[in-house]
This record gives C-alpha cells, structure tokens and sequence, in this order.
C-alpha cells in the first residue's frame, strides 16, 4: 500500500528587526523539523521599524545556509493575527526559540491564547546557549553607540547596522 502523507508545515513568526544569529540558529533546526518552514515577518504598518520590511526579508532570506533555503520561504504579514497566518498557510504549528524564563512567562500566553483561538500548537525550541543574551533591541542599542556585535548577527546585517545607526 502507497502511504501519501501530508507536507508538515510550520510558521516561525516575529520581528525580525533584524535577524540575529538566534535567530538563524532557530530557523535552522525547524527546518530540520518539518518539511516546510515559512518565516512570518509580523509588522505593524503604523510603526517603522530600524529596516523596512523589505530590508528584513533580504536579510533573512541570505542568512539561510543554502542546505535549507530551498524549504524555507520568507513572507510578510501585516496587521494579522499569527493563526489567521497559520491558517492561510496550510502550518500546523509554530516553532520558536526560547532564550529563558522571560522567554517563556512572555511566549506562554500568547501560545496558549493561539490554542485557544484555533488549536495552533506551538513548539519550543531551546535557544543555543551562544546566543542566549542576544537579541533585536540588545544588537540594535549595541551596535547604536559602537560596540561590537559580530558573530551575533550574520555578516550582512553587521554592515547594515554599522552603517544605519552607529554614531559618528
Ligand atoms: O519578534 P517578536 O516581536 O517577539 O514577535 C512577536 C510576534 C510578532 C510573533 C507576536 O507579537 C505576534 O504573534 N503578533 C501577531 C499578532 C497576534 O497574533 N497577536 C496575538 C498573539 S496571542
């Protein structure tokens, strides 16, 4: 007998403001996870953020290692809920990286609220030690008054944060 089985599918939602080796290190192992993973760049559009949406989606898209880019896409989403996202793409589950307690008292309802709403399961995955003081607004207020943030943002977006907010 032929077994047909469904495509396994999840959404890695967030900022992304931008990517950090975190991040990667998430998006890498959920890509190991499942046979699909669609990077969600949730924005609200009345707020700017330090790089455009499409500036966000560039970074994430060359930061992927070429093993799993093929099954990785990047798509953006504004003003929605993440199971309205969930549903429109055909994920099953959400996959996100926990970097610790206030990870988890802050991811805990949203995942439980996203249950709730449509039965959304959410998976977490624990963050790489390496990585576990990183995070957007930490690299971005670094990198703002001139520290170093190399290996904790991949390459490009180094360059790009050198050149959007360090001050002379
Ligand atoms: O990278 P972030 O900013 O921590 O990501 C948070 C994000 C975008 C994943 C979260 O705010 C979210 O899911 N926003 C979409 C709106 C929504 O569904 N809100 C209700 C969550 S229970």
């Amino acid at each position: 007998m032929t077994r047909v089985s469904a495509t396994r599918r999840a959404v890695c939602p967030g900022s992304f403001d931008p990517i950090t080796m975190g991040h990667v290190d998430v998006l890498v192992r959920a890509a190991a996870l499942y046979d699909e993973v669609v990077v969600a760049v949730l924005h609200n559009p009345a707020k700017s953020g330090t790089f455009t949406v499409e500036e966000r989606i560039g970074f994430i898209e060359s930061s992927l290692p070429e093993s799993v880019s093929a099954r990785v896409r990047v798509e953006a989403f504004a003003g929605r809920l993440l199971v309205d996202v969930c549903r429109d793409v055909g994920a099953e589950v959400i996959v996100k990286g926990l970097r610790g307690g206030t990870d988890f008292a802050y991811e805990l309802p949203m995942a439980l609220m996203n249950r709730h709403l449509t039965g959304v399961e959410t998976v977490f995955l624990p963050g790489a030690p390496e990585f576990e003081h990183v995070s957007s607004s930490l690299v971005k207020e670094v990198a703002r008054f001139g520290g170093d943030v190399a290996g904790l943002v991949p390459d490009i977006v180094h360059a790009a944060l050198a050149e959007r907010l360090a001050t002379p």
